[in-house]
């Protein structure tokens, strides 16, 4: 199936157009974020619709937790569908093409095929989600949770930092906001031949290598916990180091044993992204520190021993600091090897396409791992430029590699009977 070349340029204007909405806050200093149910993302919501009805898709809506879903009929009404897409929102201060890019390769496959009136012995489903990050929320993964059964029913009366509840957020939004709609989005996945996902990589492996693509191994496992320290306030200048109980100083102590912890193992990762002394002063000792971990690893096993021991460690530290420390998981995911299947089809799609065929494992999340709990799964990587920065407005793709990778989606077409 031939493919134009302007595809990577239009996948490149597609991404520009999703990429002129961002939140308040972001959008004047020309920064992207977007995050659940925001007026910027409801808007990237109603470009992806339209740009599923431009491409020919024969039905397009968007459902009970804001996914856009595009659905392009295979030659039978009963035949089974691949289901394909990645996720809209971002992280703060993201990158263009994290998640977006897995939602607009498929829709220029769809509208290549539509516009040569073809169809397949089976129907294609393209589903921008429309929650990974867990940002507003502490709900990752939401939009893939709905699709496979995993919503959290205590994520509706979660409430985000402006005390708006994730049930009031989707009201707001236009939808139902009850646990009822959400549980009617759960896939049969004997409806599915299963799942496949692009993503830019969001690493230096490709860069590195000057190759285009990359056909993935595996997920790395994560956890992802929220962590408070609690010790004594009081006055910075009148109080003996002796004395303190600084909560921040413990946070401190944790986060730097996570580092530790996590460099004695091949592949394991710990990262505090997010601390904060809420209501501190300059002349104030922290009575108070909350703060986040997220700790992954490529398997299930090595993932738990890295929590377990640094979960001890930092009760170790909060005990030998005189503050108490409190751990709250808030994401669990499993590692999600590819399936053999999925992966060799892509492994052929790319060789058949001219591109050498290299395989590399995750150490990004994606919705794919939530996917691949109930249907096979499988993911091909583009290259990103600058080294693979990700997770940062540096994040780059070239409109050749868009076209490569839209290639090698057509070819995967063809590897399915
Ligand atoms: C998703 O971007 C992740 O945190 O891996
Ligand atoms: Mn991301
Ligand atoms: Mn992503």
């Amino acid at each position: 199936m031939a493919v134009l070349q302007e595809v990577g340029q239009d996948i490149m204007q597609w991404s520009e157009r999703l990429a002129q909405h961002s939140e308040p806050g972001w959008v004047e200093k020309g920064q992207l974020t977007v995050t659940y149910l925001t007026p910027a993302h409801l808007a990237v919501a109603a470009e992806l619709k339209a740009l599923m009805q431009e491409a020919g898709f024969d039905e397009v809506s968007v459902d009970a937790v804001g996914n856009v879903v595009g659905v392009y009929h295979g030659d039978t009404t009963d035949a089974a569908s691949l289901l394909t897409g990645s996720h809209y929102d971002t992280v703060r201060n993201g990158g263009k093409y994290d998640g977006r890019l897995g939602i607009l390769i498929p829709i220029a496959v769809v509208k290549s095929l539509s516009s040569q009136k073809r169809r397949l012995p089976y129907g294609i489903e393209v589903v921008g989600f429309s929650e990974e990050e867990g940002q507003r929320f502490r709900a990752t993964f939401l939009a893939a949770g709905a699709l496979t059964g995993s919503f959290d029913p205590e994520w509706l009366s979660q409430r985000d930092v402006d005390g708006i509840s994730m049930a009031e957020a989707m009201k707001t939004a236009g939808l139902p906001g009850t646990l009822a709609a959400i549980q009617t989005i759960k896939r049969d996945p004997q409806k599915y031949l299963g799942f496949v996902e692009v993503h830019i990589e969001q690493g230096p492996v490709l860069c590195g290598k000057e190759l285009p693509l990359g056909v993935v191994t595996s997920i790395n496992a994560g956890v992802r916990a929220t962590c408070k320290t609690i010790g004594l306030a009081g006055h910075a200048g009148t109080t003996p180091m002796s004395m303190r109980q600084d909560a921040m100083l413990a946070a401190a102590e944790i986060s730097l044993m996570a580092e530790q912890r996590a460099r004695l193992d091949e592949g394991s990762v710990a990262t505090v992204g997010q601390i904060q002394v809420p209501g501190g002063s300059i002349n104030v000792i922290p009575g108070e520190c909350v703060f986040t971990l997220d700790m992954r690893a490529p398997t299930d096993p090595q993932r738990d021993a890295l929590v377990s021991n640094i979960v001890k460690e930092a009760h170790a530290i909060a005990n030998r600091r005189q503050v108490q420390f409190e751990y709250t998981e808030v994401m669990r995911a499993s590692a999600a090897p590819s399936d053999p299947g999925w992966q060799l089809r892509w492994e052929r799609a790319v060789a058949k396409i001219g591109q050498p065929v290299f395989k590399l494992n995750s150490g990004a999340g994606h919705d794919a791992m939530k996917m691949h709990t109930i249907m096979p799964q499988a993911m091909l990587f583009v290259r990103g430029g600058n080294r693979g920065i990700s997770h940062n407005p540096l994040e780059i793709i070239t409109a050749q590699d868009a076209t490569l990778a839209t290639q090698a989606f057509e070819a995967l077409l063809d590897e399915i009977n």
